[in-house]
């Protein structure tokens, strides 16, 4: 159990005020950080992606809560050094931040994976972090079968949890095991 002052600190008063704006819309809320390292039953040799970690806020809160080794993969270089500059400060031991774009990640490294609508911005008509990716139907396309082929190269027992993400579809061999929200957070798990 970590201690109390790392567990108490709120992720968005850490934040600095040109990402704190943008939490409601691409940094998954608390409660849902929660309710997926619960279903996915960590223990400290577990190894989670956060395939599109943003300013860290999913592998943050739950190098928090779970000795589990969380890793976070962003393509964009300032949300990274955000995120790096957060768990230093909180002196996480548990969590590390690779700026990478997805398509460059072994997945084999993982057990398991969570999949916050990371290619969401290539559809978007106003919203989106900066402008500094190149956003197309043929682009989102492109990430989505990029994760869909590296999830259907992982062995049986893996595990994602998916949140906003209904139009991503998982290969043919991971099964929903767990819902809520509506369906709007599914734990999938490889057969
Ligand atoms: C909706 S946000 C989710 C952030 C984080 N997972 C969370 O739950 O707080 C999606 C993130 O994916 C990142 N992203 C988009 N395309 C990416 C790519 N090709 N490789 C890595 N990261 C990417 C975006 O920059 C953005 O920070």
């Amino acid at each position: 159990m970590k201690n109390e002052k790392l567990r108490t600190k709120n992720f968005n008063s850490l934040l600095r005020p040109e990402f704190c704006i943008l939490s409601s819309t691409f940094w998954a809320p608390k409660e849902i950080i929660e309710t997926s390292i619960d279903w996915l039953e960590l223990n400290e040799k577990s190894k989670i992606l956060d395939i599109g970690s943003g300013v860290g806020k999913f592998c943050v809160e739950g190098a928090r809560i779970s000795d589990a080794s969380f890793t976070g993969v962003e393509i964009r270089k300032n949300l990274i050094e955000e995120a790096n500059r957060i768990a230093q400060g909180l002196e996480l031991k548990n969590v590390q931040f690779i700026h990478s774009d997805i398509k460059d990640v072994d997945f084999s490294a993982y057990d398991s994976f969570f999949y916050y609508n990371p290619f969401c911005e290539h559809l978007a008509i106003d919203e989106v972090i900066d402008d500094s990716l190149e956003f197309s139907r043929e682009n989102h396309r492109m990430y989505e079968d990029v994760v869909f082929e590296k999830l259907e190269k992982m062995p049986p027992g893996t595990k994602v949890v998916t949140y906003n993400s209904r139009e991503f579809i998982l290969p043919g061999s991971y099964r929903m095991v767990k819902m809520s929200k509506e369906g709007s957070l599914v734990l999938w798990g490889k057969e």
